[in-house]
């Protein structure tokens, strides 16, 4: 694990979401955030914080046939979700590559079903573990020239 990884034990869909306010804090324009972790993992509960604290209206729901979805907020989010991305497909034809332009803030489930596809400048890892009936273990891995804050 690399030195400056934070981890976070949470308790309930709250705690995690106070994670993810935290790491939203840290957030720029142009930034990924892969997240990993099973189904149920809590992975869009994090992405919800995210978008709260960012200002986002409303609900944020896993877009489960819809692989991208943007949502409106102090930096524009848009939230990928690759788990239904059929094999083979190539991610270039989903039209991210263009999010990635420095402008918003992009977030993706199920990054491994494109390892080889390159996110761009910053990239942070959220990797959140299954440990009990609601208690999970997200560790933050920040870039790789992101100091330890
Ligand atoms: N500590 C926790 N953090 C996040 N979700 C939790 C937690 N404890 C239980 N859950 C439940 O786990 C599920 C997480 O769902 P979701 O965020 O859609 O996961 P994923 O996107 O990783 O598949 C929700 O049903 C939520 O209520
Ligand atoms: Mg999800």
């Amino acid at each position: 694990m690399s030195p400056s990884a934070q981890v976070t034990d949470s308790a309930s869909v709250r705690e995690t979401r106070k994670c993810a306010s935290t790491l939203a804090r840290r957030l720029r324009p142009g930034d990924a955030v892969l997240l990993e972790g099973p189904l149920g993992a809590g992975k869009t509960a994090f992405v919800s914080g995210v978008a709260r604290a960012l200002g986002a209206p409303g609900q944020v729901s896993s877009p489960t046939f819809v692989f991208v979805h943007e949502y409106s907020a102090r930096i524009p989010l848009v939230h990928v979700d690759l788990y239904r991305l059929p094999e083979g497909s190539d991610i270039e034809d989903l039209g991210i590559r263009e999010y990635l332009d420095g402008s918003c803030i992009v977030l993706v489930e199920w990054p491994g079903r494109c390892p080889s596809f390159d996110w761009g400048g910053r990239v942070w890892r959220v990797s959140i573990s299954i440990e009990g009936d609601m208690h999970r273990r997200i560790t933050v891995t920040p870039p790789e020239a992101e100091d330890c804050l």
